[in-house]
């Protein structure tokens, strides 16, 4: 019998990837499911993106590479955050990674130690919690509100912030609920994390996806730069999610610890993916710009359509490729909605609660399908909530 480390008990998951197993399962019984759970583009890679990569493979790009990335990747890597966030970077700042998770595996690992406080948001991305939790960090959550379209609640945050905080999660544009930080906002977590010295780990992978106002990065306020971690990457922007691509931009000393875990578990990113990711950043930036404006049309009609179901308002989000309605007045728990919704209207949703505690009485859509698929969807759900009423 093999017997399993204490500290497995607390690592969680992603119900996203549990939810469409289920979902998988109903097609095999020859169910038709609409698929909303899932938060990647439906869109293929780029087809410059793809040929790179070919070529690549057959340059010989086949072998190991530096543990934190190739310099050329590190280096258009350092020129693009320079440019789209406004500050001076250097190669030895970024450390690439099979996909942008291990930036926050790693960034949790290195900064905090059994006992230590983590600041998140919550609804927010499930890795956070169960990394805190993994090393024995104390989760300290931080609600977001509806009110504020999904805002921090910043009052909140100045409670919870201390000397005793080790890191500050922030995350915008926002998965699950779609909302954007807004600058007032950000200049205030800003002027917290530089009161108390606690470094920021911004977690900003759906950049691109913004439908109004402009970008904004905490590392680029006044003193910031020193203490944040910057997380981005390949496979929102570029529909590179199975490629497993993206990096962090941190502080010298902190990447040569981040670049020792890579050595420590999986060496290096693969050379003929980095290549492709090359490629990514210098080639055309249009495809990008398509995929983000069929987005725009797609939130305005799942924002409109679920407007006009039973039992359900939804904020329009500024940000990322999810919504987040409000199910409360379906009286329900929002997984048992989200079960319903699956088993008996052939629609797979994600609930508020596999984003944290403070996701109750919500659902998450990922609008990641084709029009005709939304609508559908939304038809589906209508007739399925009226006979919930
Ligand atoms: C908020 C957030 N951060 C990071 C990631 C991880 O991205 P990657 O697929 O590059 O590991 C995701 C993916 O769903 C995400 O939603």
């Amino acid at each position: 019998m093999i017997q399993i480390a204490e500290r497995m008990g607390r690592l969680g998951t992603e119900s996203a990837f549990e939810v469409l197993a289920r979902a998988k399962a109903l097609e095999r019984q020859g169910k038709s499911v609409i698929h909303l759970e899932i938060g990647e583009p439906d869109f293929d890679t780029p087809a410059h993106i793809k040929e790179a990569a070919k070529r690549a493979l057959d340059g010989g790009a086949t072998h190991y590479g530096p543990s934190a990335g190739l310099p050329e990747l590190r280096e258009a890597i350092a020129k693009h955050i320079a440019e789209t966030r406004g500050i001076p970077v250097s190669p030895d700042e970024i450390v690439v990674t099979p996909g942008a998770k291990p930036i926050m595996f790693f960034v949790i690992m290195a900064l905090v130690n059994r006992g230590d406080e983590v600041v998140y948001p919550n609804p927010g991305f499930p890795i956070y919690e169960s990394v805190i939790n993994f090393v024995g960090g104390v989760p300290i959550p931080i609600p977001l509100v509806e009110e504020t379209g999904f805002g921090l609640d910043l009052r909140e945050l100045e409670r919870r912030v201390s000397r005793k905080t080790k890191l500050l999660i922030i995350n915008s544009p926002e998965n699950p609920t779609g909302g954007v930080l807004a600058p007032d906002e950000i200049e205030r977590i800003a002027e917290l994390a530089r009161h108390y010295r606690v470094p920021v780990l911004s977690d900003e992978i759906y950049r691109r996806f913004l439908y109004d106002g402009r970008f904004a990065s905490i590392a680029s306020l006044p003193g910031m730069k020193d203490q944040t971690i910057i997380l981005d990457g390949f496979s929102k922007s570029y529909a590179m999610t199975g490629w497993r691509l993206g990096y962090g931009v941190m502080p010298v000393p902190l990447a040569g610890h981040l670049t020792r875990l890579m050595t420590n578990s999986v060496s290096c990113t693969a050379t003929f993916i980095q290549q492709a990711g090359l490629a990514a950043l210098q080639g055309d930036d249009t495809p990008v710009q398509t995929m983000v404006e069929e987005f725009r049309r797609r939130r305005d009609l799942i924002v409109d359509g679920l407007n006009r179901l039973p039992g359900v308002t939804c904020a329009r989000p500024r940000g990322a490729f999810y919504v987040f309605p409000n199910v409360k007045a379906l009286r329900r728990p929002s997984k048992e909605i989200a079960t319903y919704l699956l088993d008996e209207g052939g629609v797979a949703v994600l609930w508020g609660t596999a984003f944290g505690e403070f996701g109750e009485g919500y659902l998450r859509l990922s609008y990641a399908a084709s029009r005709e698929a939304i609508q559908q969807a939304l038809d589906r759900m209508g007739k399925a909530l009226a006979r919930l009423l």
